[in-house]
């Protein structure tokens, strides 16, 4: 019978093909070690490349010291640039530890690509970048930005702030920050000053459009290229010695996630989405965006899940499991949902992150999220005085090279 349906004719399913060891290697350097700042082929991390015929892939990572606290960090971002290529079924890592003398040779390599990079960004080598991104505007990266910046700071951490919403920015007023922007001459060349906020013992240090004009005229920033302010905000801003920089997004996707991909490769993104489904799809669409321009995506944040009102009861507003659903998809943790409260938008409106003013449950959730990204997700790299590099294998290194010299010496004697 002819129901006049167009029945399309049968395929055999498509199944992609593994990928070469040269592609998966190729994908390996996009992988940063985040205390060294080099790539981790560059660094002669991976002993070994190998991919099965059945697509399952298995990479050898050498570690400076086995107990590097980034290690989570350098697998999850290993198994997120393989896992994305559609002809790999699995990715299994073979851990393994440097030799002395392969350590040595990591941080010679290291030292000299900080060096040969160094005039690329005024950001220090031993700061994490944190861009907080979404899909769809208005649900609360600027707000969420600051206040894990105040978090932050608050902990006693230097803490950059970025406002890369070129003409919708709200950080000013988020922090209740409004001086201009100063350019002071620093090594014969003008810099802007960032404005400087101290937080308890700490400090956030900011830049925004909104310091450079009237928030009425800033329409006319919009024939500026989106990408050059950012990337003037990285080069020519005297920045101080960053602990954490969070980059404050502009809704959507597009030219500055890749302008920032190139500039600062070793940036992680973190995606807030509302509770609602269809706004997680949207965010989806951001970790997607983010993933082709290599940037990993370290966690997601559910905003305005929920309110609880003063009876205590939870009402869910906008639906609910849109975070956790982003999560799964893009494989990456759920860091904490934010519910919905009058204070986190007063503390908005009169420039006091709730963050540091609060015990109620948006401040509550916000403390959490700052503690898990400190310790956990982009953990951070401690300052060390009197070394040019830091951190756990930096530090390792130091001690092995003092003690060779001892050595060298006292057989010299
Ligand atoms: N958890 C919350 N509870 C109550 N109000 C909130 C919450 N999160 C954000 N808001 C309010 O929602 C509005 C939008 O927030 P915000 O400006 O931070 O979003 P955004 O994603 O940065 O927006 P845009 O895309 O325009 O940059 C603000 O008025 C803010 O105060
Ligand atoms: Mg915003």
């Amino acid at each position: 019978m002819d129901d006049g349906l167009i029945t399309p004719p049968a395929h055999e399913p498509t199944v992609a093909e593994p990928p070469s060891v040269d592609v998966v290697t190729d994908a390996l350097r996009t992988v940063i070690d985040p205390e060294l700042g080099s790539d981790v082929v560059t660094l002669g991390m991976i002993p070994s490349v190998e991919v099965a015929p059945d697509g399952a892939v298995t990479v050898g990572v050498k570690l400076t010291i086995g107990g590097c606290p980034m290690r989570a960090e350098i697998k999850r971002s290993i198994e997120d640039r393989i896992s994305v290529h559609p002809g790999v079924t699995s990715v299994k890592i073979d851990w393994g530890e440097m030799t002395p003398e392969e350590r040595t040779a990591a941080m010679t390599t290291a030292r000299w690509n900080a060096r040969e990079r160094a005039p690329e960004t005024a950001i220090g080598e031993r700061c994490r970048i944190v861009a907080v991104a979404s899909g769809k505007g208005g649900v609360g990266k600027s707000s969420v930005t600051v206040n894990l910046a105040a978090g932050l700071a608050a902990s006693g951490l230097t803490v950059g702030v970025l406002d890369a919403d070129i003409w919708g920015f709200s950080v000013p007023r988020l922090l209740g920050v409004d001086q201009p922007l100063e350019a002071t001459e620093v090594d014969g060349r003008p810099r802007i000053t960032p404005n400087r906020l101290p937080i308890g013992d700490g400090m956030i240090e900011v830049v925004s459009t909104g310091f450079l004009v009237e928030e009425s005229t800033a329409l006319m920033w919009r024939g500026l290229m989106l990408t050059k302010a950012v990337e003037q905000f990285l080069r020519d801003v005297a920045w101080g010695d960053l602990d954490y920089l969070l980059i404050d997004m502009p809704p959507g996707t597009g030219d500055v996630q890749m302008g920032l991909a190139r500039l600062l490769p070793r940036t992680s993104l973190v995606v807030v989405t509302t509770p609602a489904l269809a706004a997680q799809r949207v965010a989806q669409r951001a970790a997607d965006m983010a993933r082709r321009s290599f940037l990993p995506v370290v966690g997601v944040i559910e905003n305005m899940s929920g309110f609880v009102c003063e009876h205590g009861e939870h009402h869910e507003v906008f639906g609910s499991g849109g975070g956790q659903a982003l999560a799964d998809a893009v494989g990456a943790p759920l860091l904490g949902s934010i519910p919905i409260e009058a204070a986190l938008a007063d503390g908005g409106d009169i420039g006091q992150p709730v963050i540091l003013s609060s015990d109620g449950p948006a401040a509550t959730a916000l403390r959490a999220i700052v503690n898990r990204l400190r310790d956990e997700v982009v953990p951070m790299v401690p300052s060390t005085d009197g070394i040019d590099m830091a951190g756990c294998s930096a530090r390792l290194l130091a001690a092995v090279e003092t003690a060779l010299s001892e050595a060298d010496a006292q057989s010299a004697d």
